[in-house]
């Protein structure tokens, strides 16, 4: 039997609970063709979210590109013409004649995948220069436009910064300005390199709304966990607070205690159980990540996942032998390879788990 707590798929159909103010809100954005930006940190359920609005919301046409693993400006550009290319859903023979009249330059593949052997069509670039795919994709979408509503997520969008070959956002916004019937939705999990997508003086400066996804409602948890596990309101709220409302790691420790104990009255001590097997199993990942840790960063790391608000203050300093300035420019450095992360100046591991197997290192 399927666990109905998906951890590391996207979740969808009865498996996706809670988010009705957000669904709304993504909804009315996508009828005006006005644009959003969304952000949270990883694993609060962004993907899924918009995945999910518009797989219920067939109407427009949803084009979902995932910008996560960029290197250049034609890994962008052909990553929009494959996702343009399975948002149109049906027949395959039917899509085929279908994208075959819409594209100009771009012929079409089958393909089939590894696992399933199913068959789908994917774009033949090869021979396709960064602009020719760029003009190649809005076109077709410019074109379909005109008889219904579209929808374009770009996720993880902060990663073209990252590019140095192209400014990519300079680029977007030409074709976003340019066309009224698209709505835009950007994704993005890390807030500053997003941020400066948008700020003053940045080309999509004033060209969406931002939104910051929170964690899921509390009380749709309970109402949704209730009917696939005994467990009381207090038992979750143990786990929503441990887990810091991170929805990835809320539904790890479900999918454990649905596995094992679903007939079961859940306690704090199965809760515990399931949680401790989870950072086990990430331990190993995590020891090597720390091993690439400097001396300074290590003691950083671990008086923040111990102590954190309170990692200046003396005792603290004292207990790790380090100096404020040292502790300083480790928590910077942290903060440059994205292991940690900072909001009104407090600085936190965005990371649940990586910040409980922390607090389980010794001094
Ligand atoms: N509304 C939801 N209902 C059930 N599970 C969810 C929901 N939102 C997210 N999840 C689960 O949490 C995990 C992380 O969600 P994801 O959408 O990948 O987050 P993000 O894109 O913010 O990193 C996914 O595996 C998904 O199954
Ligand atoms: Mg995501």
């Amino acid at each position: 039997m399927n666990s109905p707590f998906p951890y590391e798929t996207y979740a969808e159909n009865e498996s996706f609970y809670g988010r009705e103010v957000e669904k709304e809100k993504i909804l009315s954005f996508a009828n005006t063709s006005t644009n959003l930006v969304i952000y949270s940190k990883r694993r609060l359920g962004k993907s899924s979210l918009v995945r999910e609005v518009f797989r219920e919301n067939k109407e427009y046409l949803f084009i979902y590109c995932d910008m996560f693993d960029i290197t250049s400006k034609e890994d962008f550009a052909s990553n929009l013409l494959h996702s343009l290319a399975s948002s149109i859903k049906g027949d395959i023979k039917v899509v085929l004649k279908r994208l075959s009249k819409l594209f100009k330059r771009v012929s079409l593949v089958y393909s089939a995948d590894p696992q399933t052997g199913k068959l789908s069509l994917k774009p033949d670039l090869k021979a396709l220069s960064f602009q020719e795919m760029m003009d190649e994709f809005f076109n077709t979408v410019f074109e379909l436009s005109k008889k219904q509503k579209i929808v374009i997520a770009l996720d993880e969008f902060q990663q073209i910064s990252t590019l140095k070959d192209a400014k990519i956002d300079a680029i977007l916004r030409k074709y976003i300005q340019e066309n009224y019937n698209i709505s835009y939705i950007f994704l993005g999990s890390k807030r500053h390199m997003l941020n400066r997508l948008f700020e003053y003086g940045a080309p999509l400066f004033e060209e969406a709304t931002s939104m910051q996804l929170e964690s899921i409602k509390q009380e749709d948890i309970n109402n949704y966990v209730s009917k696939h596990l005994n467990i009381s309101d207090e038992i979750v709220e143990y786990i929503y607070d441990l887990t810091d409302g991170e929805t990835k790691f809320i539904q790890h420790i479900f999918h454990i205690l649905f596995v094992y104990h679903k007939r079961k009255e859940i306690t704090i001590s199965l809760v515990d159980e399931a949680i401790l097997e989870i950072i086990h199993a990430k331990s190993s990942g995590y020891k090597i990540l720390f091993d690439t840790f400097s001396q300074f960063q290590k003691k950083a790391f671990k008086a923040l996942s111990k102590y954190s608000q309170n990692i200046h203050s003396k005792d603290v300093l004292d207990e790790y032998n380090i100096s404020k300035g040292s502790m300083q420019s480790a928590l910077k450095q942290l903060y440059q390879r994205e292991i940690i992360d900072k909001e009104d100046d407090v600085w936190f591991i965005p990371d649940r788990t990586l910040e409980l197997w922390g607090k389980t290192l010794l001094n």
